[in-house]
């Protein structure tokens, strides 16, 4: 397996692309199977993520097509088409393997009235049960019904007559699966405490674009009229706020200044406003985001939340840049109750983290040095990599399966701003 390796120390300076967001490119995607007609996606990361999700939709009989772009090119143009659907069913080699996949539940259940999806297990942040999603679904009108490790939604004879649903939590995937199911519905949906991530904003987009009927796009009141058909559309992936959310962390931790083109600062204010309370200027221009860190770093105290909160995707890497703020920060991880694997590593690599249930205390030190770590997620692995960027010697960040999923090329990324990091096989 590569292993990824990082001399610490260099000030990182100049410009690094965002890529399209992955988190809504696993949305966008299963999008393909509310339709017969194709549904081209620009601006589509290339991550083993969204392998991954193609892989799924060729088992349903979707096809697909990269548009003819260069392998330098970041993001690329991938064409979906479902004119028949030839399976309904999720198994569970899949799922296990990409949480994402019980996003086809939605989509697959409004187009065909049936979908299979297996349950998708345990995951390493945390129980992410599904409940809420088959509690929409089932107030939209489906049955639900599980057997075997697997979930099976069926919609009554003549299609899902539409309902009301009040999310007890914010869920991100169960509006997104909610939105899918719906736009197909015979009748009125109305969601109420949905999310409202930028992602789901984008997913409404697309769907409008493909005909659907939505009101309240990006408040937590949401109201769809079920449409009898959608049609295709061509879409442009909204850039990554959690990438660049990254590497300006990445960029700050080196006291750095970077140009990351193509962020959108209106998606990622929750993230700009604690960066600048640790003492880094960030500030929008026309290609993007300007970020610098050419003083001390401050430390900041803060919440996960849903968004407009600030996100819990964003929590390991700032607390990789607060290791070395001067004082003491205090973060309080409110989504997930498993997700501070990093602060073992962290602390392997001189940091001062102590842990509660879900509260970090990150005492700031002079200094942090480099070990050989492994991270057990993505956004884990993201924070030893930018701890690494500052620490004195080498890092050596193993299992990059994880960074894969969700970076498009990152050491690229980071070479092109003046890391000193490369990729090596593990021999
Ligand atoms: C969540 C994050 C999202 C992040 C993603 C990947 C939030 C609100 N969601 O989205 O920002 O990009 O992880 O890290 O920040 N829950 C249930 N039952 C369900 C579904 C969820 O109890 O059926 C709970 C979860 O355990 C969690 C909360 O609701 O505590 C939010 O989960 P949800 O938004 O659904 O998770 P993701 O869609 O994976």
């Amino acid at each position: 397996m590569d292993k990824i390796i990082i001399r610490g120390g260099c000030k990182l300076s100049g410009t690094l692309p965002i890529s399209g967001a992955k988190n809504a490119a696993l949305t966008l995607v299963p999008c393909a199977l509310l339709t017969d007609e194709p549904l081209t996606l620009r601006n589509l990361p290339r991550l083993a993520d969204i392998d991954g999700f193609q892989h799924l939709m060729n088992q349903f009989g979707v096809s697909t097509t990269i548009a003819g772009s260069r392998p330098e090119d970041f993001g690329r143009v991938m064409t979906f088409e479902a004119p028949r659907i030839t399976g309904t069913v999720a198994p569970y080699d899949l799922v296990r393997k990409m949480r994402a996949s019980i996003l086809v539940l939605g989509p697959m259940l409004a187009r065909m009235g049936e979908a299979t999806v297996s349950l998708p297990g345990g995951c390493a942040i945390g129980n992410r049960p599904i409940d809420l999603h088959l509690k929409v679904l089932e107030a939209i009108g489906a049955e639900i019904e599980l057997a075997a490790g697997y979930v099976r939604a069926r919609a009554p004879d003549g299609g899902l007559p539409g309902g009301r649903f009040s999310f007890p939590v914010v869920s991100v995937g169960a509006t997104e699966n909610a939105l899918m199911a719906a736009v197909l519905a015979n009748g009125k949906t109305t969601l109420h405490n949905a999310a409202r991530e930028p992602e789901i904003v984008d997913l409404c987009r697309l769907l409008v674009a493909m005909g659907a009927k939505i009101e309240g796009i990006g408040s937590s009141d949401i109201t769809i009229h079920g449409v009898k058909r959608l049609h295709g559309a061509t879409y442009r992936v909204m850039s990554d706020r959690i990438e660049a959310g990254s590497y300006a962390c990445a960029a700050a931790i080196t006291g750095g200044e970077v140009m990351l083109a193509g962020a959108e600062i209106e998606e990622m204010e929750a993230t700009v406003a604690a960066l600048r309370q640790a003492g880094v200027h960030v500030e929008p221009t026309q290609e993007g985001l300007h970020v610098a860190a050419n003083g001390a770093l401050r430390a900041v105290n803060l919440s996960t939340a849903p968004y407009p909160g600030f996100a819990t995707d964003m929590q390991a890497q700032l607390m990789a840049l607060l290791c070395r703020a001067e004082g003491t920060s205090v973060l309080n991880e409110t989504i997930f109750e498993n997700r501070y694997m990093h602060v073992p590593e962290l602390n392997r690599m001189g940091a001062h983290i102590e842990t509660s249930g879900r509260t970090a205390i990150v005492h700031g030190v002079a200094q942090l040095s480099g070990a050989e770590v492994m991270a057990t997620d993505l956004r884990a692995s993201m924070s030893l990599v930018i701890a690494g960027l500052a620490a004195e010697g080498e890092t050596q960040v193993h299992r990059l399966y994880h960074l894969d999923r969700g970076y498009e090329r990152l050491e690229e990324k980071l070479s092109l701003i003046g890391a000193d990091i490369e990729r090596v096989g593990d021999g």
